[in-house]
């Protein structure tokens, strides 16, 4: 047997959960429905469910019988309600091509609506006592440190080497305690922020410990890359004076204070003309800037305007700025950027 299998039967024995309602059963039905209630959530919220959806539900024959409708009443609350609706159709799959009977074959357990390979692992060794090895999310966690594997889990070539890494460390005997310990042992002890590792039995074998790279294992999920967006700033001067516009309160720097902007492909004076009823002549440009926001990349072309002739008469959101008090006002970084390098130019 692996030291860690060892480890972990040994660890289950005394800090696993014995006494969870599921625990108390070989019926693969009772167990199915655990591990179906128990993906994506936590034991705490299950155990408000399980009790009600077994009592309305005892056999596979009553779930399948039932209308949808009562179904999802008694998942109501617990959430990713496909899971409900699966369970709800593969319990009338059984009646129909298993006689209502629970398929023991690992790859017939696989073939109903739900269940993926995982979980018939988790229902194998619970109800049938087969040795499959199961590879959730918090396993994938556990294993990942334990022998320091770099990459995203979610990755199929890190995701097939980790179900080896899994099938390799599966013991011969105690196969229930094991699994149930995987279980806890990621649930409890090896937990994706602040796990406690100075409690750890496994301190020794673990290879992300050892290299001190638990906090950075596993390898999160790349971020996708961020869109980027372009602007064109309006820098219209006139008379030592700058042109600003209040942002409106939704959106990007709502209610700061910035340079009326258009886009990229229209003509910046043809703009002020339009808009204002400006006439401006355009100035030599400045160097792009880029501003990063959560979920783009913004490019800043500025753009110095010089007005010529008379001011028109602009609503409230627009004002013109002696360059010291504009840079006073609420402005978003780029533009204080920006307006420094204008204080800093002669035009
Ligand atoms: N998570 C998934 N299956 C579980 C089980 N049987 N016990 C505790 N947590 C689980």
């Amino acid at each position: 047997m692996s030291v860690f299998a060892e480890k972990l039967i040994a660890w289950q024995q005394v800090h696993g959960r014995h006494d969870l309602p599921w625990q108390q059963t070989r019926d693969p039905y009772a167990v199915w429905v655990s591990e179906i209630m128990l993906q994506q959530t936590q034991v705490s919220a299950v155990l408000g469910y399980y009790g009600r959806f077994m009592a309305r539900f005892p056999t596979i024959a009553s779930l399948a019988a039932a209308s949808q409708d009562e179904v999802m009443q008694h998942w109501s609350g617990l959430g990713y309600y496909s899971r409900a609706r699966n369970l709800h159709l593969a319990a009338q799959t059984i009646m129909r091509e298993h006689d209502g009977i629970f398929p023991q074959d690992f790859t017939q357990i696989q073939t109903l609506k739900g269940i993926g390979r995982s979980t018939a692992a988790a229902i194998s060794v619970f109800s049938f006592q087969q040795p499959h090895t199961i590879l959730d999310g918090n396993v994938k966690r556990v294993l990942a440190r334990l022998h320091a594997v770099d990459g995203w889990p979610g990755l199929p070539v890190i995701e097939k080497r980790l179900w080896s890494l899994a099938e390799s460390l599966l013991p011969a005997k105690n196969l229930p305690a094991y699994i149930q310990g995987l279980m806890d042992f990621g649930a409890t002890l090896c937990t994706r922020s602040k796990p406690r590792c100075h409690d750890c039995p496994m301190q020794a074998e673990c290879q992300a410990f050892q290299q001190q790279r638990v906090a950075q294992l596993p390898v999160s999920k790349p971020r996708k890359a961020i869109p980027e967006k372009q602007t064109t700033m309006l820098m219209i001067m006139d008379g030592g004076e700058i042109l600003l516009e209040k942002r409106p309160d939704k959106g990007i720097w709502g209610g700061l204070w910035s340079f009326p902007e258009c886009q990229p492909d229209q003509i910046s004076v043809q703009q002020a003309q339009e808009r204002y009823g400006m006439q401006a002549e355009s100035l030599e440009g400045l160097p792009v800037l880029w501003h990063t926001f959560t979920h783009f990349k913004l490019e800043i072309t500025p753009q110095p305007l010089q007005l010529v002739g008379e001011r028109p008469v602009l609503p409230a959101h627009l004002q013109w700025l002696p360059l010291a008090d504009a840079m006073a006002a609420a402005l978003p970084t780029p533009v204080r950027t920006l307006l420094k390098t204008l204080q800093q130019t002669r035009y």
